[in-house]
């Protein structure tokens, strides 16, 4: 069987003051009045028989509230505190059989060509029945410092680096051997159990230890803490030796920033002025004068104007606003 592993982890920071803490990005009703949340569950729909939605408290409920819509039964986890990819993905592998197979998905990714992705699935069950770990590979457009990169050699992987500084990633993209990764993992939960206790036994051990004390799915905070923080990519991927990838060709924007936000709308024909100026949120009249690149936001309790360019500055204005977000 197929499992379809949601993670609904982030309150997308960067995406302020669109995403909020408590309604993050994945729960916006931004594209065609549907949530990415909602079009992650669509998407994977057919080609798994169960699912997991793995999350906090607060996206639990909103998960749920989401989940109606669809006739699928559906199992949650609920974590008592964030510890990071390794280990939620470890929570929904303990709930599993070892055979299964488990697709995780991020529920913030905008995919576009069902077709493409369809075709990128089979493929990867076919290799994760074979005990390999597979991720998907993009082709790289820039020398992206927040991705992590996957260094292949016509089928084969050779390594998997996550988060490379600016001058590396620019090798990288020069090289043209390079995928980004999506984000996107399938793995029988058996292989990534066994590959996580050889790599990071200290986040296997205590992920299992507070998994076996679960209540009704939902984690207890104390033995939650005892897991060391870190994240898939550098606890198992880069350093395994079983990693496949499955070259994509659907398009994919993971909206991490409001740069490919911008760059996605834009994509799609959302209106754009003479100086490459766009509006988000308000159908108000709006006028750039001088300035270029500009991005408006406007929600019911705040305006942000920013510089494209200056996209990876939203998380501070985030974390210095905390209290009122
Ligand atoms: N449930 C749960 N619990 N989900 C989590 C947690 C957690 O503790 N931490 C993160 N997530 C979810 C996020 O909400 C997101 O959907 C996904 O897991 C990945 O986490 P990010 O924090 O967004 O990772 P990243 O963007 O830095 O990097 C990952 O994604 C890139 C592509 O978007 C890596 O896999 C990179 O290699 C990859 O290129
Ligand atoms: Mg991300």
């Amino acid at each position: 069987t197929v499992t379809h592993v949601v993670l609904t982890g982030g309150i997308g920071s960067r995406l302020w003051p669109l995403s909020r803490k408590t309604l993050p990005k994945q729960y916006l009703e931004l594209f065609d009045g549907e949530s990415l949340f909602e079009k992650t569950v669509a998407r994977n729909e057919n080609v798994s028989s169960n699912m997991i939605v793995v999350g906090n408290i607060e996206n639990y409920k909103m998960s749920n509230t989401i989940m109606e819509k669809f006739n699928k039964p559906f199992t949650h986890i609920v974590e008592a505190v964030p510890r990071n990819t390794a280990a939620a993905i470890a929570f929904a592998a303990f709930a599993s059989n070892p055979e299964d197979i488990l697709l995780i998905t991020p529920s913030d990714h905008i995919i576009d060509g069902e077709d493409s992705y369809n075709d990128a699935l089979q493929k990867a069950i076919v290799l994760a029945s074979q005990n390999y770990l597979v991720t998907f590979g993009i082709k790289p457009t820039k020398p992206e410092t927040g991705y992590g990169y996957i260094e292949f050699e016509n089928e084969d992987v050779i390594a998997f680096h996550e988060k490379p500084n600016l001058e590396t990633a620019k090798i990288y993209l020069e090289n043209g051997n390079y995928f980004w990764n999506s984000g996107l993992f399938c793995f029988k939960a058996g292989t990534f159990l066994a590959e996580l206790e050889k790599q990071e036994p200290e986040v296997y051990w205590n992920s299992k230890t507070a998994w076996e004390a679960n209540i009704d799915g939902f984690l207890d905070y104390e033995l939650s803490l005892k897991i060391p923080s870190i994240s898939i990519d550098y606890a198992v991927m880069e350093r395994s030796d079983d990693i496949k990838v499955v070259p994509a060709q659907f398009e994919w924007s993971d909206l991490g920033s409001f740069e490919s936000v911008y760059d996605y709308l834009v994509h799609k024909g959302h209106p754009i002025d003479a100086n490459r100026n766009i509006v988000i949120g308000t159908s108000m009249h709006t006028t750039f004068i001088g300035v270029k690149n500009c991005i408006l936001i406007y929600t019911i309790d705040a305006l942000m104007v920013l510089q494209k360019e200056n996209s990876q500055e939203v998380k501070q204005v985030y974390q210095q606003l905390e209290s009122i977000a």
